[in-house]
């Protein structure tokens, strides 16, 4: 019913009754003013003006499915938005739940407590600065080619920033770079049996809003925020809906029969990787070689300094 109320003032640019509201909802005014101050209590700036009724003054910098959804053009990812002020990790709650939920069902979080990076590692993930979300997919595809599903979520990263006129280069298969500096990073999760997948679980990390101070010191040589590369604030609403918009048109085409060659394109004319000089860390041992290109499975060509070229499928990827 808040939402709905909600929903009511944002499409008036008037102010809305009271009596209006009870009516069209068929509820007490005592109970408009209850959804009316939980609203306020979530930042929402209302008026409210006795015999005129209320109007909202501005809506707060939050990542709810009510604050994207005028520019989400989505069928289903997205649709269904866990929205949470703080938690451990959004890729950890996607997994309890995803089991129960449709796939394009996202978890998002203000903050995490415990973010999980790659290779074990943490990710910093302070409050209301980022978007910290993960996505629930279902795709009806065998195991093998599920490799290469990281690379929608970097394209439609890229492309979303692209949108807002923001330049930056992805680093094979799940970083994007601005600058030559991280800014956000992708950690896709499966859960599978032998040929099918149960789901999976991409979790993107996306440092938005975060000033100097957010970053650690000893990252600071290879993160940064689009906010300090742009140097201004980001409308982190905005350009969550233009990801999730791009991510469905890649993942349509990948859902089915793991078509991925749209995303690959856009890797490839966007990676900082080809032609560069790359250090595949695979388990224990470590080699140098030169990005050649990703091939039509995603996958990176590497050609090593002993002259053998090899396609590598996954693994850790330093530039
Ligand atoms: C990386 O190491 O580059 C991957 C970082 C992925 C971070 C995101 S933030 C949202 C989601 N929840 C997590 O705990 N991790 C991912």
């Amino acid at each position: 019913m808040k939402n709905k109320i909600l929903k009511r003032l944002k499409n008036s640019d008037d102010f809305v009754s009271g009596e209006k509201i009870s009516q069209e909802f068929n509820m007490t005014r005592s109970g408009i003013w209850k959804y009316i101050n939980m609203l306020k209590e979530e930042g929402y700036i209302i008026e409210s003006i006795p015999r005129k009724g209320y109007r909202i003054i501005s809506s707060p910098d939050i990542l709810t499915l009510q604050e994207i959804e005028n520019n989400l053009s989505t069928e289903f990812i997205g649709r269904n938005i866990y929205y949470y002020d703080t938690m451990d990790s959004t890729n950890k709650e996607a997994k309890r739940i995803a089991s129960l939920e449709d796939e394009g069902t996202i978890v998002i979080s203000e903050e995490q407590a415990d973010g999980k990076g790659r290779l074990g590692r943490n990710w910093v993930s302070p409050k209301g600065k980022g978007i910290w979300m993960s996505i629930i997919l279902k795709p009806d595809v065998e195991p093998v080619k599920v490799g290469a599903i990281t690379l929608l979520g970097a394209a439609s990263v890229f492309k979303g920033l692209k949108k807002m006129n923001i330049v930056s280069e992805i680093k094979w298969p799940n970083d994007i770079l601005i600058s030559e500096k991280k800014v956000c990073g992708i950690l896709t999760e499966m859960s599978a049996e032998l040929n099918m997948i149960n789901h999976l679980i991409m979790g993107i990390g996306i440092n938005v809003n975060l000033d100097e101070v957010d970053i650690p010191d000893e990252l600071k040589e290879k993160a940064t925020s689009i906010k300090i590369e742009q140097k201004k604030e980001i409308d982190r609403k905005l350009l969550l809906a233009n990801i999730l918009n791009e991510f469905e048109k890649l993942y349509i085409a990948f859902k089915d029969d793991g078509n991925v060659s749209k995303a690959i394109e856009i890797c490839r004319e966007n990676s900082v990787s080809i032609g560069r000089e790359v250090r595949v860390i695979r388990g224990r041992e470590e080699r140098i070689g030169k990005a050649l290109d990703i091939n039509d499975r995603g996958e990176l060509i590497v050609e090593f300094d002993d002259g053998k070229t090899e396609s590598i499928f996954a693994g850790e990827v330093s530039v």
